[in-house]
């Protein structure tokens, strides 16, 4: 962040005198009218969002601005293109401004939501919640959110209450594979009541909020919101465990979720093919390094046993096991490719509720007793601790949801 400009940085002196009569504007003046320039998603203005990067006064009068984004492709640009323009360009002695943008990287983001609200869960949120369980992997379409759906009913089936939030907001997809799908409630404490899932398993996700697939095109901190207000807001109640499902990759979530829950443990899903492994290792490299807790390695699309009882290993082999041994944790299961375990995901209700007995729904059984057996059963996730002092309060639009 050091090299972003600040309110009060000292003006940088042209190095030559200049020919006309119009005294070049400080950083300072710039910096002031660039206070005007609000972010619209954020709401603040991107001088207080720290996303000034550089400002430079030519001889001539031309003003060269950076801006920093919070994605690449962050569909407001032009909005801070024509903002940053305007507001500079009112000043005496500006002749042309040049906008430019860049990213913010991690730390900075990281900064970026720490500015915007804070960073930890409040006292008594999650209280009731005893494990928090982020399923995560390097890529998509390895099975996150089947495995998600899947062990959060066996585990509600072998008498854990289990909760499953949807975490990928861009591409959710468990209110499909979970068979539920309105918008929820507010209860009298204005809390969001999750919606329950066959089996008892309480189910919260963006998809609840917005028109049927609808994109959602939002930016780390507004990701970030959206998860803490899943978190804090949505009445969980008692639950023994709450698993997250990832958006594939790494990145923004992992981040968010270190910062709102750094008791969560990490379940990595894999195929087997020996090459997933180094990409899976990536999700696992970023829990690391976020400090959280990895559980165990999740085997899926391992082998595919035709009707005649021919097994074909159509992904590989021994991917999963490789990884769990590089990262010295367990192999919770190995989760054949299995057609009803896809049909039934597709159709709203989890192969280990339809048909338990099936293999697959045996190895994603296995892998709910391996979660089981490697997480306590006594401790909350948040203890009781003080809220932060004069949190402020959190900012952006709110889920819109139906007043109970
Ligand atoms: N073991 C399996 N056998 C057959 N099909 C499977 C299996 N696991 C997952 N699938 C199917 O593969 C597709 C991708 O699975 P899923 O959506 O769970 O992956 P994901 O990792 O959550 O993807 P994304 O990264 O896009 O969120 C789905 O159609 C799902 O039904
Ligand atoms: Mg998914």
């Amino acid at each position: 962040m050091s090299r972003l400009a600040r309110p009060g940085a000292r003006a940088r002196q042209p190095r030559f005198a200049r020919m006309t009569a119009m005294p070049l504007p400080t950083q300072d003046q710039i910096t002031e009218k660039l206070r005007a320039v609000i972010d619209p998603e954020l709401r603040r203005s991107i001088v207080e969002l720290g996303m000034v990067r550089s400002i430079e006064v030519k001889e001539d009068g031309r003003v060269e601005i950076v801006v920093s984004l919070t994605t690449a492709g962050c569909p407001i640009r032009a909005h801070f293109e024509q903002a940053v323009a305007q507001q500079v360009s009112e000043l005496d002695g500006v002749t042309s401004v040049a906008v430019g943008f860049d990213v913010l990287s991690d730390d900075e983001k990281g900064q970026l939501q720490q500015t915007l609200g804070r960073s930890k869960l409040p006292a008594g949120a999650l209280a009731q919640v005893k494990n928090v369980i982020c399923v995560a992997s390097g890529k998509g379409g390895v099975g996150k959110s089947t495995m998600t759906a899947n062990l959060a009913a066996a585990l509600s089936a072998e008498g854990h209450p289990a909760g499953a939030l949807d975490c990928d907001v861009y591409g959710y997809s468990i209110p499909r594979m979970l068979g539920v799908n309105r918008k929820p409630e507010v209860n009298g404490e204005r809390k969001i009541l999750p919606l329950e899932a066959a089996g008892g398993v309480k189910v919260m996700s963006i998809g609840f909020f917005v028109e049927e697939n609808s994109a959602v095109v939002w930016r780390g901190p507004m990701l970030h919101k959206a998860i803490q207000q899943f978190l804090e807001d949505v009445a969980w109640g008692e639950l023994e465990y709450l698993l997250l499902d990832l958006p594939p990759g790494t990145g923004d979530v992992s981040m968010t979720l270190s910062q709102l829950l750094p008791q969560a443990k990490f379940a990595i899903v894999t195929t087997p093919q020996p090459a997933a492994q180094t990409v899976a290792k990536r999700a696992a490299d970023m829990a690391v390094k976020f400090d959280l807790e990895l559980l165990g390695v999740i085997e899926n699309m391992s082998g595919f046993t035709t009707p005649q009882g021919e097994r074909m290993t159509i992904f590989g082999e021994g991917g999963g096991q490789l990884l769990a041994d590089e990262l010295d944790i367990p192999m919770l299961g190995k989760v054949p490719l299995s057609e009803p375990l896809r049909e039934h995901a597709d159709n709203g209700t989890p192969l280990v509720t339809a048909e338990p007995d099936s293999p697959a729904s045996q190895a994603i059984r296995q892998a709910a007793r391996g979660i089981v057996a490697a997480t306590p059963q006594e401790l909350p996730v948040l203890q009781a601790t003080p809220a932060p002092a004069e949190a402020p309060p959190v900012s952006g639009t709110p889920l819109p949801v139906v007043q109970g």
